[in-house]
């Protein structure tokens, strides 16, 4: 992404990081799910969502086809728009962390070039989790019917179908939503969760 702004410069907050975990009690961060369509990332991620509320942390889920009807309108599915929706959620999640938030994202992201910028855009606190249900299983269950249409040659560049996804080479965090129920997924994402937004010694 080419810069096009000059002479911009970066101005210090005066609120610190750690003012605002000392505040909401955990850290900011980014819980990143990446896995084919079907896998279950926004199946956990508002389950999860839901989980963290109401433990009192500060939570909120980005979901791919929430922000596709708004910031991400204007995209399609050719590799540059992928790469650029992901560059904008990416930087939009970045922002919750920094704001004390654990931003959960719901995106199959299937490019590990964009899920690398994603991580770049949020430093220390990115956790990228691999739903590794395979191709298989997700199609067997095509929630929204989109396996069907596309095999059917009706939806164009449909990842797992006619364009490719690329599986996570060290993600955090794996979890097999094709033999896992999702209360064991979610059971394990608790887990994760509490173990890595705790407080941050000082
Ligand atoms: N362990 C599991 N975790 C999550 N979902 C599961 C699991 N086991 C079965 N499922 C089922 O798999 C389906 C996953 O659908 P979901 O819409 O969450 O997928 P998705 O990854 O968000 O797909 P898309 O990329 O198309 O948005 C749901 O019907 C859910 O009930
Ligand atoms: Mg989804």
């Amino acid at each position: 992404m080419p810069i096009k702004s000059s002479h911009i410069k970066s101005i210090e907050h005066r609120v610190t990081e750690q003012d605002r975990s000392r505040r909401q009690g955990h850290e900011g961060g980014v819980l990143w799910f990446t896995g084919l369509p079907g896998s279950g990332k926004s199946t956990l991620a508002f389950d999860l969502e839901h989980v963290l509320f109401d433990k009192g942390k500060q939570v909120f889920v980005m979901d791919g086809d929430n922000l596709r009807h708004g910031l991400n309108s204007d995209l399609g599915f050719s590799p540059g728009d992928r790469a650029e929706n992901i560059r904008r959620v990416g930087e939009v999640a970045a922002l919750y962390a920094g704001a004390g938030m654990i931003a959960v994202t719901a995106f199959i992201s299937p490019y590990r070039a964009d899920r690398r910028g994603a991580r770049q855009a949020t430093g220390r606190q990115f956790h990228e989790i691999y739903l590794s249900a395979s191709l298989e299983v997700c199609e067997g269950r095509d929630p929204k019917g989109h396996y069907k249409l596309a095999r059917q040659g009706e939806i164009p560049d449909f990842t797992g179908v006619s364009a490719p996804y690329e599986t996570p080479e060290k993600p955090e965090l794996v979890i097999d939503t094709g033999t896992m129920s999702v209360a064991e997924s979610l059971k394990v994402l608790e887990e994760y969760v509490e173990k890595v937004f705790g407080l941050k010694d000082e």
